[in-house]
Protein backbone atom coordinates (compact mmCIF):
# COMPACT_ATOMS: atom_id res chain seq x y z
CA UNK A 1 0.00 0.00 0.00
CA UNK A 2 1.41 3.24 -1.12
CA UNK A 3 0.09 6.92 -0.40
CA UNK A 4 -1.25 8.64 -3.41
CA UNK A 5 1.29 10.93 -3.12
CA UNK A 6 3.77 8.16 -5.02
CA UNK A 7 5.32 9.30 -8.14
CA UNK A 8 5.48 6.37 -10.34
CA UNK A 9 8.50 7.34 -11.62
CA UNK A 10 10.52 6.68 -8.18
CA UNK A 11 9.05 3.48 -8.17
CA UNK A 12 12.45 0.84 -8.50
CA UNK A 13 10.16 -1.77 -9.35
CA UNK A 14 6.94 -2.02 -11.95
CA UNK A 15 3.55 -2.98 -11.07
CA UNK A 16 1.59 -5.34 -12.36
CA UNK A 17 -1.26 -3.34 -11.54
CA UNK A 18 -2.50 -0.56 -9.40
CA UNK A 19 -6.11 0.10 -7.38
CA UNK A 20 -7.01 3.78 -6.31
CA UNK A 21 -8.60 3.02 -2.88
CA UNK A 22 -11.05 5.67 -2.01
CA UNK A 23 -10.87 8.59 0.49
CA UNK A 24 -13.52 11.24 2.53
CA UNK A 25 -12.54 13.79 0.08
CA UNK A 26 -14.50 15.45 -2.24
CA UNK A 27 -12.84 16.04 -5.48
CA UNK A 28 -13.25 19.68 -5.51
CA UNK A 29 -11.71 19.68 -1.50
CA UNK A 30 -8.65 22.48 -1.44
CA UNK A 31 -5.94 19.73 -0.51
CA UNK A 32 -7.92 16.52 -1.87
CA UNK A 33 -5.40 13.48 -2.76
CA UNK A 34 -4.22 13.74 -6.17
CA UNK A 35 -2.84 10.70 -7.94
CA UNK A 36 0.37 11.11 -10.25
CA UNK A 37 -1.49 11.30 -13.60
CA UNK A 38 1.71 9.24 -15.11
CA UNK A 39 -0.69 6.07 -13.20
CA UNK A 40 -2.45 6.16 -16.17
CA UNK A 41 0.47 5.97 -18.61
CA UNK A 42 2.66 3.09 -16.70
CA UNK A 43 0.92 0.57 -19.15
CA UNK A 44 -0.66 -1.48 -16.22
CA UNK A 45 -4.09 -1.89 -15.60
CA UNK A 46 -5.91 0.47 -13.03
CA UNK A 47 -9.17 -0.03 -11.22
CA UNK A 48 -9.99 3.10 -9.36
CA UNK A 49 -13.01 2.37 -6.11
CA UNK A 50 -15.12 5.33 -5.46
CA UNK A 51 -12.84 8.29 -5.13
CA UNK A 52 -10.63 6.38 -6.97
CA UNK A 53 -13.28 6.45 -9.87
CA UNK A 54 -13.92 9.98 -9.84
CA UNK A 55 -9.94 10.69 -10.17
CA UNK A 56 -9.92 8.58 -13.05
CA UNK A 57 -12.84 10.57 -14.60
CA UNK A 58 -11.28 13.87 -13.47
CA UNK A 59 -8.36 12.67 -15.22
CA UNK A 60 -9.92 11.88 -18.05
CA UNK A 61 -12.21 14.55 -19.31
CA UNK A 62 -15.21 13.70 -16.73
CA UNK A 63 -17.99 15.41 -14.54
CA UNK A 64 -18.07 14.83 -10.49
CA UNK A 65 -21.07 16.50 -8.98
CA UNK A 66 -20.92 17.11 -5.47
CA UNK A 67 -23.57 16.16 -3.40
CA UNK A 68 -24.67 17.12 0.49
CA UNK A 69 -25.82 14.02 1.07
CA UNK A 70 -23.10 10.52 1.39
CA UNK A 71 -25.25 7.63 0.10
CA UNK A 72 -24.63 4.77 1.98
CA UNK A 73 -25.61 1.67 2.16
CA UNK A 74 -26.53 -1.34 0.07
CA UNK A 75 -27.36 -1.08 -4.04
CA UNK A 76 -27.94 -3.58 -6.62
CA UNK A 77 -26.40 -2.31 -10.09
CA UNK A 78 -26.96 -3.13 -13.16
CA UNK A 79 -24.22 -4.77 -14.97
CA UNK A 80 -23.98 -3.54 -18.57
CA UNK A 81 -22.53 -6.08 -21.22
CA UNK A 82 -20.57 -3.85 -24.11
CA UNK A 83 -19.76 -6.52 -26.15
CA UNK A 84 -16.17 -5.93 -26.20
CA UNK A 85 -14.32 -8.47 -23.96
CA UNK A 86 -11.78 -5.87 -22.82
CA UNK A 87 -14.51 -3.99 -21.33
CA UNK A 88 -16.54 -6.69 -19.51
CA UNK A 89 -13.30 -8.36 -18.45
CA UNK A 90 -14.47 -6.95 -14.86
CA UNK A 91 -17.42 -8.33 -14.55
CA UNK A 92 -16.88 -11.30 -16.18
CA UNK A 93 -18.91 -14.17 -14.82
CA UNK A 94 -21.30 -12.20 -13.28
CA UNK A 95 -25.09 -12.25 -13.18
CA UNK A 96 -27.00 -9.76 -14.76
CA UNK A 97 -27.83 -7.72 -11.22
CA UNK A 98 -25.38 -8.06 -8.27
CA UNK A 99 -26.03 -6.38 -4.94
CA UNK A 100 -22.82 -3.91 -3.58
CA UNK A 101 -22.67 -1.78 -0.72
CA UNK A 102 -22.28 2.09 -1.78
CA UNK A 103 -20.38 5.00 0.55
CA UNK A 104 -20.12 7.86 -1.17
CA UNK A 105 -20.81 11.88 -1.15
CA UNK A 106 -19.87 12.75 -4.81
CA UNK A 107 -20.84 11.34 -7.74
CA UNK A 108 -20.31 11.28 -11.36
CA UNK A 109 -22.55 13.40 -13.67
CA UNK A 110 -21.09 13.06 -17.19
CA UNK A 111 -18.51 10.04 -18.60
CA UNK A 112 -15.64 10.67 -19.82
CA UNK A 113 -15.01 11.12 -23.59
CA UNK A 114 -13.00 7.46 -24.33
CA UNK A 115 -14.67 5.16 -21.75
CA UNK A 116 -17.71 3.44 -21.19
CA UNK A 117 -20.48 2.59 -18.84
CA UNK A 118 -20.31 -1.48 -17.29
CA UNK A 119 -22.63 -1.24 -14.46
CA UNK A 120 -25.53 1.28 -13.35
CA UNK A 121 -28.09 1.75 -10.64
CA UNK A 122 -31.15 3.52 -10.76
CA UNK A 123 -29.57 6.36 -8.79
CA UNK A 124 -26.23 6.26 -9.93
CA UNK A 125 -25.74 6.06 -14.08
CA UNK A 126 -21.90 5.51 -14.01
CA UNK A 127 -21.62 2.81 -11.38
CA UNK A 128 -18.95 1.63 -13.06
CA UNK A 129 -17.16 2.43 -16.00
CA UNK A 130 -14.21 0.96 -18.53
CA UNK A 131 -11.91 2.87 -20.93
CA UNK A 132 -12.69 1.71 -24.65
CA UNK A 133 -9.02 0.56 -25.14
CA UNK A 134 -6.52 0.94 -22.29
CA UNK A 135 -6.84 -1.13 -19.13
CA UNK A 136 -8.42 1.42 -16.67
CA UNK A 137 -11.73 0.44 -14.83
CA UNK A 138 -13.43 2.38 -12.30
CA UNK A 139 -16.01 1.16 -9.80
CA UNK A 140 -18.60 3.14 -7.55
CA UNK A 141 -19.45 0.97 -4.81
CA UNK A 142 -16.95 -0.65 -2.82
CA UNK A 143 -16.38 -3.76 -3.53
CA UNK A 144 -13.60 -4.53 -1.11
CA UNK A 145 -15.99 -4.54 1.86
CA UNK A 146 -18.33 -7.48 3.54
CA UNK A 147 -21.20 -6.37 2.28
CA UNK A 148 -20.53 -6.47 -1.31
CA UNK A 149 -20.77 -10.14 -1.43
CA UNK A 150 -19.48 -10.53 -5.51
CA UNK A 151 -17.12 -8.26 -4.46
CA UNK A 152 -13.99 -11.10 -4.04
CA UNK A 153 -14.89 -12.16 -7.88
CA UNK A 154 -14.31 -8.22 -8.96
CA UNK A 155 -11.22 -8.74 -7.86
CA UNK A 156 -10.17 -12.14 -8.96
CA UNK A 157 -11.61 -11.07 -12.32
CA UNK A 158 -8.87 -7.57 -11.86
CA UNK A 159 -6.35 -9.24 -10.23
CA UNK A 160 -6.56 -12.66 -12.18
CA UNK A 161 -7.36 -11.73 -15.81
CA UNK A 162 -6.70 -8.09 -16.10
CA UNK A 163 -3.33 -7.98 -14.07
CA UNK A 164 -2.16 -11.58 -15.07
CA UNK A 165 -0.99 -12.23 -11.77
CA UNK A 166 -1.01 -15.73 -10.04
CA UNK A 167 -2.62 -17.22 -6.92
CA UNK A 168 0.20 -18.36 -5.00
CA UNK A 169 -0.56 -17.45 -1.58
CA UNK A 170 -1.92 -19.31 1.06
CA UNK A 171 -1.74 -19.86 4.44
CA UNK A 172 0.72 -23.15 4.58
CA UNK A 173 3.40 -21.08 2.80
CA UNK A 174 2.36 -17.98 4.54
CA UNK A 175 2.89 -20.32 7.84
CA UNK A 176 6.45 -21.84 6.45
CA UNK A 177 7.50 -18.45 5.09
CA UNK A 178 7.07 -16.47 8.76
CA UNK A 179 8.29 -18.78 10.28
CA UNK A 180 12.11 -18.76 8.39
CA UNK A 181 11.59 -14.91 8.18
CA UNK A 182 10.96 -15.08 12.16
CA UNK A 183 13.68 -17.45 12.89
CA UNK A 184 16.47 -15.45 10.51
CA UNK A 185 15.25 -11.61 11.87
CA UNK A 186 15.84 -12.97 15.68
CA UNK A 187 18.84 -15.20 15.31
CA UNK A 188 19.76 -18.66 17.16
CA UNK A 189 19.87 -17.16 19.98
CA UNK A 190 17.61 -14.22 20.04
CA UNK A 191 14.50 -14.10 22.13
CA UNK A 192 10.87 -12.47 22.00
CA UNK A 193 9.06 -11.00 24.46
CA UNK A 194 4.66 -11.16 23.52
CA UNK A 195 2.32 -8.60 24.14
CA UNK A 196 -0.92 -11.08 24.60
CA UNK A 197 -4.21 -9.50 25.20
CA UNK A 198 -6.40 -12.74 24.99
CA UNK A 199 -7.73 -11.48 21.73
CA UNK A 200 -7.33 -14.44 18.70
CA UNK A 201 -5.10 -11.79 16.89
CA UNK A 202 -2.12 -12.16 19.73
CA UNK A 203 -2.97 -15.51 20.91
CA UNK A 204 -2.43 -17.12 17.05
CA UNK A 205 0.76 -14.25 17.09
CA UNK A 206 2.25 -16.21 20.44
CA UNK A 207 1.66 -19.93 18.68
CA UNK A 208 3.42 -19.07 15.40
CA UNK A 209 6.61 -17.59 17.26
CA UNK A 210 6.13 -20.84 19.59
CA UNK A 211 6.15 -22.90 16.63
CA UNK A 212 9.30 -20.88 15.20
CA UNK A 213 11.32 -20.16 18.15
CA UNK A 214 9.96 -22.71 21.26
CA UNK A 215 10.65 -21.50 24.96
CA UNK A 216 12.65 -18.42 23.79
CA UNK A 217 9.76 -16.31 23.35
CA UNK A 218 7.43 -15.27 26.56
CA UNK A 219 4.60 -14.09 26.82
CA UNK A 220 3.50 -11.43 28.88
CA UNK A 221 -0.29 -10.43 29.42
CA UNK A 222 -0.31 -7.31 31.52
CA UNK A 223 -3.67 -7.07 33.54
CA UNK A 224 -4.17 -3.20 32.72
CA UNK A 225 -6.92 -2.73 35.05
CA UNK A 226 -9.46 -2.58 32.22
CA UNK A 227 -9.89 -6.32 31.32
CA UNK A 228 -13.22 -8.25 31.74
CA UNK A 229 -13.76 -9.94 34.64
CA UNK A 230 -11.74 -13.13 35.00
CA UNK A 231 -9.92 -12.27 31.52
CA UNK A 232 -6.31 -12.84 33.10
CA UNK A 233 -7.03 -15.93 34.43
CA UNK A 234 -9.19 -17.60 31.54
CA UNK A 235 -5.94 -16.28 29.37
CA UNK A 236 -3.05 -17.92 31.44
CA UNK A 237 -5.06 -21.10 30.94
CA UNK A 238 -5.63 -21.00 27.19
CA UNK A 239 -1.73 -19.76 26.62
CA UNK A 240 -0.26 -21.92 29.11
CA UNK A 241 -2.38 -25.39 28.72
CA UNK A 242 -3.83 -25.31 24.99
CA UNK A 243 -1.10 -23.10 23.54
CA UNK A 244 1.65 -24.86 25.45
CA UNK A 245 3.21 -21.19 25.47
CA UNK A 246 5.34 -19.89 28.80
CA UNK A 247 3.25 -17.23 29.72
CA UNK A 248 3.48 -14.30 32.81
CA UNK A 249 0.81 -12.29 34.10
CA UNK A 250 1.50 -8.81 35.06
CA UNK A 251 -1.12 -6.64 37.45
CA UNK A 252 -0.33 -3.32 36.36
CA UNK A 253 -4.03 -1.95 36.94
CA UNK A 254 -2.48 0.45 39.57
CA UNK A 255 -0.46 2.08 37.13
CA UNK A 256 -2.36 2.32 34.47
CA UNK A 257 -5.43 3.39 36.12
CA UNK A 258 -3.50 6.32 37.47
CA UNK A 259 -2.37 6.86 34.10
CA UNK A 260 -5.88 7.28 32.65
CA UNK A 261 -7.64 9.02 35.66
CA UNK A 262 -9.41 12.15 34.70
CA UNK A 263 -9.05 11.34 30.91
CA UNK A 264 -12.02 11.38 28.77
CA UNK A 265 -10.87 11.74 25.20
CA UNK A 266 -10.60 8.30 23.21
CA UNK A 267 -7.64 9.07 21.54
CA UNK A 268 -5.87 9.91 24.56
CA UNK A 269 -6.44 7.08 26.26
CA UNK A 270 -5.26 5.06 23.19
CA UNK A 271 -2.04 6.75 23.41
CA UNK A 272 -1.50 6.33 27.22
CA UNK A 273 -2.74 2.51 26.87
CA UNK A 274 -0.20 1.96 24.19
CA UNK A 275 2.55 4.41 26.06
CA UNK A 276 2.22 2.74 29.39
CA UNK A 277 2.18 -1.35 27.96
CA UNK A 278 5.41 -0.34 26.28
CA UNK A 279 6.41 0.70 29.68
CA UNK A 280 5.37 -2.43 31.50
CA UNK A 281 6.85 -4.54 28.73
CA UNK A 282 9.98 -3.09 28.81
CA UNK A 283 10.48 -3.64 32.71
CA UNK A 284 9.09 -7.11 32.16
CA UNK A 285 11.90 -7.66 29.53
CA UNK A 286 14.71 -6.43 31.51
CA UNK A 287 13.15 -8.88 34.98
CA UNK A 288 13.47 -12.22 32.69
CA UNK A 289 16.60 -11.22 31.33
CA UNK A 290 18.06 -10.46 34.68
CA UNK A 291 16.27 -13.71 35.86
CA UNK A 292 18.22 -15.86 32.87
CA UNK A 293 21.35 -13.87 34.02
CA UNK A 294 20.96 -15.19 37.94
CA UNK A 295 20.03 -18.74 36.65
CA UNK A 296 23.39 -18.85 34.42
CA UNK A 297 25.74 -17.62 36.92
CA UNK A 298 24.12 -20.22 39.45
CA UNK A 299 24.96 -22.86 36.90
CA UNK A 300 28.54 -21.53 36.26
CA UNK A 301 29.06 -21.51 40.25
CA UNK A 302 28.00 -25.06 40.83
CA UNK A 303 29.97 -26.50 37.16
CA UNK A 304 26.93 -27.47 35.40
CA UNK A 305 26.14 -27.08 31.91
CA UNK A 306 24.59 -23.85 30.86
CA UNK A 307 22.80 -22.35 27.67
CA UNK A 308 23.53 -18.32 26.98
CA UNK A 309 20.52 -16.77 26.46
CA UNK A 310 20.37 -14.11 23.96
CA UNK A 311 18.73 -11.02 25.45
CA UNK A 312 14.65 -10.01 24.28
CA UNK A 313 15.56 -7.71 21.42
CA UNK A 314 11.85 -7.93 20.32
CA UNK A 315 8.39 -7.04 21.21
CA UNK A 316 5.68 -9.95 19.47
CA UNK A 317 2.38 -7.84 18.74
CA UNK A 318 -0.68 -9.37 17.07
CA UNK A 319 -1.52 -6.22 15.07
CA UNK A 320 -3.89 -6.48 11.95
CA UNK A 321 -3.96 -5.08 8.69
CA UNK A 322 -7.26 -2.93 9.48
CA UNK A 323 -5.49 -1.43 12.62
CA UNK A 324 -2.82 -0.65 10.25
CA UNK A 325 -4.86 1.18 7.85
CA UNK A 326 -7.08 2.49 10.05
CA UNK A 327 -4.54 4.35 12.02
CA UNK A 328 -2.02 5.49 9.45
CA UNK A 329 -2.21 8.68 8.39
CA UNK A 330 0.67 9.10 5.32
CA UNK A 331 1.94 12.55 5.39
CA UNK A 332 -0.78 13.72 3.15
CA UNK A 333 -4.90 13.51 2.53
CA UNK A 334 -5.21 10.25 4.30
CA UNK A 335 -7.95 9.94 6.97
CA UNK A 336 -6.99 8.34 10.53
CA UNK A 337 -10.02 6.71 11.91
CA UNK A 338 -8.82 5.63 15.37
CA UNK A 339 -5.37 5.46 16.54
CA UNK A 340 -5.47 1.29 17.44
CA UNK A 341 -3.43 1.99 20.55
CA UNK A 342 -0.55 -0.98 19.20
CA UNK A 343 -0.16 0.78 15.92
CA UNK A 344 -0.42 4.94 16.42
CA UNK A 345 -0.10 4.97 20.34
CA UNK A 346 3.68 3.58 20.39
CA UNK A 347 6.73 5.39 22.28
CA UNK A 348 9.31 6.80 19.91
CA UNK A 349 11.83 6.04 22.06
CA UNK A 350 11.23 2.36 22.58
CA UNK A 351 13.89 -0.28 22.79
CA UNK A 352 12.10 -3.26 22.01
CA UNK A 353 12.16 -3.86 18.31
CA UNK A 354 8.44 -5.11 16.81
CA UNK A 355 7.85 -8.32 15.08
CA UNK A 356 4.32 -8.13 13.78
CA UNK A 357 3.77 -11.46 11.65
CA UNK A 358 0.08 -10.63 10.88
CA UNK A 359 0.28 -7.09 10.04
CA UNK A 360 -0.86 -7.93 6.40
CA UNK A 361 -3.64 -10.13 7.42
CA UNK A 362 -7.43 -9.92 8.45
CA UNK A 363 -9.44 -10.96 10.87
CA UNK A 364 -10.87 -14.11 8.97
CA UNK A 365 -7.51 -15.28 7.65
CA UNK A 366 -6.19 -14.85 11.38
CA UNK A 367 -8.43 -17.15 12.45
CA UNK A 368 -8.04 -19.26 9.57
CA UNK A 369 -4.18 -18.94 10.32
CA UNK A 370 -5.23 -20.28 13.99
CA UNK A 371 -7.44 -23.39 12.67
CA UNK A 372 -4.18 -24.13 10.25
CA UNK A 373 -2.08 -24.61 13.45
CA UNK A 374 -4.49 -26.91 14.98
CA UNK A 375 -5.65 -23.55 17.82
CA UNK A 376 -9.23 -25.62 19.05
CA UNK A 377 -12.18 -23.93 17.51
CA UNK A 378 -13.65 -22.57 21.39
CA UNK A 379 -10.35 -20.45 20.96
CA UNK A 380 -10.16 -19.38 17.94
CA UNK A 381 -13.80 -18.45 17.63
CA UNK A 382 -13.40 -16.18 20.87
CA UNK A 383 -14.93 -12.47 19.96
CA UNK A 384 -12.17 -10.22 19.36
CA UNK A 385 -10.84 -7.93 22.45
CA UNK A 386 -9.08 -4.61 21.73
CA UNK A 387 -6.15 -3.68 23.48
CA UNK A 388 -7.19 -0.93 24.98
CA UNK A 389 -9.88 -3.13 26.74
CA UNK A 390 -12.93 -1.41 28.59
CA UNK A 391 -11.25 1.63 28.48
CA UNK A 392 -12.52 2.38 25.43
CA UNK A 393 -15.81 0.72 26.59
CA UNK A 394 -15.94 3.48 29.13
CA UNK A 395 -17.45 7.05 27.54
CA UNK A 396 -15.98 9.63 29.91
CA UNK A 397 -13.30 8.61 32.71
CA UNK A 398 -12.18 5.93 34.17
CA UNK A 399 -11.91 4.64 37.74
CA UNK A 400 -12.42 1.32 38.90
CA UNK A 401 -15.80 1.22 40.15
CA UNK A 402 -17.09 2.23 36.26
CA UNK A 403 -14.58 -0.82 35.29
CA UNK A 404 -16.73 -3.19 37.55
CA UNK A 405 -20.11 -1.81 36.77
CA UNK A 406 -18.67 -2.63 33.17
CA UNK A 407 -17.29 -5.90 34.16
CA UNK A 408 -20.58 -7.30 35.17
CA UNK A 409 -23.02 -6.08 32.63
CA UNK A 410 -20.61 -7.30 29.78
CA UNK A 411 -20.42 -10.94 32.08
CA UNK A 412 -24.01 -11.04 31.83
CA UNK A 413 -24.83 -10.64 28.78
CA UNK A 414 -22.20 -12.64 27.07
CA UNK A 415 -23.40 -15.48 29.58
CA UNK A 416 -27.00 -14.98 28.38
CA UNK A 417 -25.74 -14.67 24.71
CA UNK A 418 -23.53 -18.22 25.41
CA UNK A 419 -26.81 -19.81 26.53
CA UNK A 420 -28.94 -18.85 23.86
CA UNK A 421 -26.37 -20.92 21.94
CA UNK A 422 -25.56 -17.66 19.37
CA UNK A 423 -22.13 -16.81 20.59
CA UNK A 424 -20.63 -18.23 17.06
CA UNK A 425 -23.10 -16.09 14.92
CA UNK A 426 -22.20 -13.11 16.30
CA UNK A 427 -18.63 -11.41 15.53
CA UNK A 428 -18.53 -9.00 18.77
CA UNK A 429 -20.29 -8.74 21.56
CA UNK A 430 -19.93 -5.99 24.19
CA UNK A 431 -21.73 -3.86 26.53
CA UNK A 432 -20.63 -0.01 26.80
CA UNK A 433 -21.27 2.22 29.88
CA UNK A 434 -22.88 5.31 28.98
CA UNK A 435 -21.67 9.01 30.90
CA UNK A 436 -25.64 9.80 30.62
CA UNK A 437 -27.59 9.80 33.97
CA UNK A 438 -31.16 8.88 33.64
CA UNK A 439 -33.84 8.32 36.03
CA UNK A 440 -35.66 4.83 37.01
CA UNK A 441 -37.65 3.49 39.88
CA UNK A 442 -36.21 0.77 41.24
CA UNK A 443 -37.65 -0.70 45.16
CA UNK A 444 -40.10 2.15 44.92
CA UNK A 445 -37.46 4.33 44.95
CA UNK A 446 -36.37 6.97 42.52
CA UNK A 447 -33.08 6.21 41.31
CA UNK A 448 -30.90 8.34 38.79
CA UNK A 449 -28.25 6.20 37.57
CA UNK A 450 -26.00 5.45 34.22
CA UNK A 451 -27.27 3.47 31.04
CA UNK A 452 -25.83 0.31 29.54
CA UNK A 453 -25.62 -0.01 26.13
CA UNK A 454 -25.25 -3.18 24.06
CA UNK A 455 -23.64 -3.89 20.97
CA UNK A 456 -23.66 -7.02 19.07
CA UNK A 457 -21.96 -6.98 15.06
CA UNK A 458 -22.19 -9.23 12.73
CA UNK A 459 -19.00 -8.67 10.54
CA UNK A 460 -15.96 -10.86 8.71
CA UNK A 461 -13.31 -8.01 8.39
CA UNK A 462 -14.14 -5.60 11.07
CA UNK A 463 -13.87 -3.12 7.85
CA UNK A 464 -17.87 -2.68 7.96
CA UNK A 465 -20.60 -4.53 9.60
CA UNK A 466 -23.98 -4.95 10.67
CA UNK A 467 -26.15 -5.32 13.94
CA UNK A 468 -27.11 -8.64 15.30
CA UNK A 469 -31.21 -9.22 15.26
CA UNK A 470 -31.38 -10.19 18.83
CA UNK A 471 -35.03 -11.53 19.80
CA UNK A 472 -37.25 -9.16 21.88
CA UNK A 473 -37.43 -11.95 24.71
CA UNK A 474 -33.34 -12.15 24.64
CA UNK A 475 -33.32 -7.98 24.95
CA UNK A 476 -35.32 -7.91 28.07
CA UNK A 477 -33.76 -11.23 29.71
CA UNK A 478 -30.20 -9.55 29.30
CA UNK A 479 -32.43 -6.11 30.47
CA UNK A 480 -34.10 -7.60 33.17
CA UNK A 481 -30.68 -8.96 34.51
CA UNK A 482 -28.49 -6.26 33.95
CA UNK A 483 -30.89 -3.79 35.60
CA UNK A 484 -31.31 -6.45 38.69
CA UNK A 485 -27.85 -7.21 39.11
CA UNK A 486 -25.89 -4.10 38.32
CA UNK A 487 -25.88 -1.59 41.03
CA UNK A 488 -25.76 1.84 39.23
CA UNK A 489 -27.58 0.83 36.33
CA UNK A 490 -31.18 1.64 35.70
CA UNK A 491 -31.84 1.50 32.01
CA UNK A 492 -30.19 -0.56 28.74
CA UNK A 493 -30.61 0.11 25.46
CA UNK A 494 -29.48 -1.76 22.34
CA UNK A 495 -27.35 -0.07 19.56
CA UNK A 496 -28.81 -0.75 15.71
CA UNK A 497 -26.17 1.17 13.99
CA UNK A 498 -24.00 -0.57 11.00
CA UNK A 499 -20.44 -0.27 10.51
CA UNK A 500 -20.30 2.48 8.43
CA UNK A 501 -21.78 4.89 9.53
CA UNK A 502 -20.64 3.97 13.40
CA UNK A 503 -17.73 2.25 14.38
CA UNK A 504 -17.93 -1.14 15.91
CA UNK A 505 -16.42 0.00 19.20
CA UNK A 506 -17.85 3.14 20.76
CA UNK A 507 -14.82 5.23 20.81
P1 LIG B 1 -13.88 -0.31 15.17
O1 LIG B 1 -14.40 0.29 16.44
O2 LIG B 1 -12.71 0.43 14.60
O3 LIG B 1 -13.36 -1.74 15.56
O4 LIG B 1 -14.97 -0.52 14.16
C1 LIG B 1 -12.90 -2.72 14.67
C2 LIG B 1 -12.25 -3.80 15.49
O5 LIG B 1 -11.06 -3.28 16.08
C3 LIG B 1 -11.12 -3.38 17.50
N1 LIG B 1 -10.48 -2.16 18.03
C4 LIG B 1 -9.25 -2.15 18.57
N2 LIG B 1 -8.38 -3.16 18.80
N3 LIG B 1 -6.86 -1.62 19.73
C5 LIG B 1 -7.21 -2.89 19.41
O6 LIG B 1 -6.42 -3.80 19.68
C6 LIG B 1 -7.66 -0.54 19.52
O7 LIG B 1 -7.32 0.60 19.83
C7 LIG B 1 -8.93 -0.84 18.92
N4 LIG B 1 -10.00 -0.05 18.55
C8 LIG B 1 -10.93 -0.91 18.01
C9 LIG B 1 -12.60 -3.48 17.84
O8 LIG B 1 -12.80 -4.14 19.09
C10 LIG B 1 -13.11 -4.29 16.65
O9 LIG B 1 -12.87 -5.66 16.83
Amino acid sequence: MLPCTQKIKDLDWKPKGIILSGSPYSVYDKGAPRVDPDVFEAGVPVLGICYGLQEIAWNHGGKVDPHDRREYGKATIDVVKTGNAHMDALFAGEEARVDVWMSHGDQLSVCPPDFEVVAKTSTAPFAALAHKTKPIYGIQFHAEVTHSPRGKELFENFVERICDCRRDWNMETFIDKEIARIRELVGPKGRVIGAISGGVDSSVAAKLMHEAIGDRFHAVMVDNGVLRAREAAQVYEMLSQHLGVNVTIVDASELFLGRLEGVDDPEKKRKIIGNTFINVFEEEAAKLEAEAEREEEEAKKAGRQHETKGKYEYLLQGTLYPDVIESISFKGPSATIKTHHNVGGLLDDMKLKLIEPLRELFKDEVRQLGKVMGIPAHLVGRHPFPGPGLAIRILGPVTRSQVEILQQADTIYIEEIRKAGIYDEISQAFAVLLPVRAVGVQGDKRTYDQVIALRAAQTTDFMTATWYPFSYDFLSKVSNRITNEVQGVNRVVYDVSSKPPSTIEWL
